[in-house]
């Protein structure tokens, strides 16, 4: 193969149009779609509770509701652990921004905590130095589908009588010590958002063991009610409710999905896993990590660029995005995830929630600081990362692994040429 870079003009490692669109739509889905279009029930119906009843079985937990986002199902999980105003909730500095935004929306104050290098996800050793008398819950997110060592996370929990809440919007089918992710806190969230594992289009799922996080969630859930559409609605709001429900359509295009999620999440593995094999030997890449007793679902296999070892710490995000055009230009489906650690987002710099300061400028709240200084290895993360989803995806095979790997093989062997493209005619 000619090692011409293709941002320079020489042929693509990887041909754009390798990479097969997810998620893969067959008679399954056809069937269960049109079945819906043709029956009455367009609002939630017959498919919604089938769908919870599915996805609560094939999960393990005892109570299911759907949603219309992730989001939706992460703010019914604060509301079911009864944080309100003036409670803190120990969140990582590193996730999507919803995963603590949900916090805000019941007035309650997020308090950030680092992140662990290795696993991207939430510095377990450093939670208990952010926990005062104000705590209330801990939001752990199992991030790019690696699952936190909730061991720890529910030790420290019940030392300190906090509830969990387990942000497994990217997670579907990740373990730890064997147990699915949304089985091992108090509740969880599930994403069914487009690039997640298991998609209808937009939507979420609730999850719990628990009869009163069930009921406080379903209040939220559908205009502070407590009986659900499928009972006799008396329309009474008991409670500050949310219009959080999702169609009977998107339920049976999820349901369709998740009888064939198990064999995409193999796909997955198999994939990431030829990946890893082909990436090995290639230089200044930090691949992912599995470690023993946690089960990656891959959703993102993210890698981290050596940028020590490159000689580019000083502005790392610079040559990465100069690497990422160069990788993009050979047909790599990679990219940043998040760019921003979270407490450097507007909206808790300037504390901007509601307006006039609030929610933490509510008599019950105390002071947080939010100085992203204190998130040096987020920080790190932010600058040096690239991500990929949709090469893992079933149906791509480890045949787009292994032409992923070529493109990345390529560029990182051949850095000196970068120096030959005109980055101006690249913005
Ligand atoms: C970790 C995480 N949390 C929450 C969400 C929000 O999910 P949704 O887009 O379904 O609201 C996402 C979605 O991207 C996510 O990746």
């Amino acid at each position: 193969m000619s090692e011409q870079l293709a941002i320079l003009g020489g042929p693509q490692a990887c041909p754009t149009g390798t990479v097969k669109p997810w998620p893969p739509i067959d008679d399954i889905d056809r069937e269960l779609v049109m079945a819906s279009l043709n029956q009455t029930t367009h609002t939630y119906g017959p498919n919604s509770t089938a769908f919870e009843q599915e996805f609560a079985a094939w999960n393990g937990n005892e109570h299911c509701i759907t949603t219309n986002s992730g989001t939706a199902a992460l703010h019914m999980c604060v509301v079911a652990c009864e944080c309100g105003p003036g409670d803190e909730v120990i969140v990582p500095a590193y996730s999507w921004s919803s995963s603590v935004t949900c916090v805000l929306h019941h007035n309650a104050i997020p308090v950030f905590v680092d992140i662990d290098w290795d696993t991207i996800n939430i510095d377990v050793d450093k939670i208990e130095a952010a926990i005062t008398p104000r705590t209330k819950a801990i939001i752990v997110v199992h991030l790019h589908g690696l699952a936190v060592n909730m061991e720890k996370v529910l030790d420290i929990a019940r030392r300190h009588n906090l509830k969990v809440i387990e942000d497994a919007c990217q997670a579907h089918g990740a373990t730890f010590d064997g147990k699915k992710v949304g089985t091992m806190g108090d509740c969880a969230a599930f994403s069914l958002n487009q690039n997640k594992c298991l998609t209808c289009g937009e939507g979420g799922m609730f999850v719990t063991d628990d009869e009163d996080m069930l009921f406080r969630a379903r209040q939220l859930w559908s205009f502070g009610e407590t009986r659900t559409p499928a009972e006799t609605r008396d329309y009474h709001a008991y409670a500050l409710g949310w219009m959080y429900r999702n169609s009977d359509l998107a339920a049976a295009f999820g349901r369709a999905q998740l009888s064939k999620l198990d064999s995409y999440l193999e796909q997955q593995k198999v994939n990431a896993r030829r990946l890893t094999e082909c990436l090995q030997d290639v230089p200044y890449l930090i691949l992912p990590t599995e470690p023993e007793r946690h089960g990656h679902n891959f959703y993102n296999y993210t890698i981290r660029f050596d940028m020590e070892a490159l000689g580019q710490a000083e502005d790392p995000a610079a040559y990465r995005n100069k690497m990422l055009k160069a990788l993009q230009a050979e047909g790599v489906g990679t990219g940043v995830w998040q760019s921003w650690i979270l407490p450097r987002m507007t909206v808790f710099q300037a504390k901007n929630g509601y307006g006039e300061g609030c929610p933490w400028a509510c008599p019950h709240a105390a002071e947080v600081d939010y100085s992203p200084e204190q998130f040096p290895v987020a920080e790190k993360h932010a600058n040096s990362h690239t991500g990929m989803t949709m090469p893992l995806r079933s149906p791509n095979g480890p045949d787009v692994a292994e032409l992923t790997a070529a493109g990345f093989r390529k560029v990182m062997e051949n850095l000196d040429a970068l120096d030959e493209v005109d980055w101006d005619a690249q913005k």
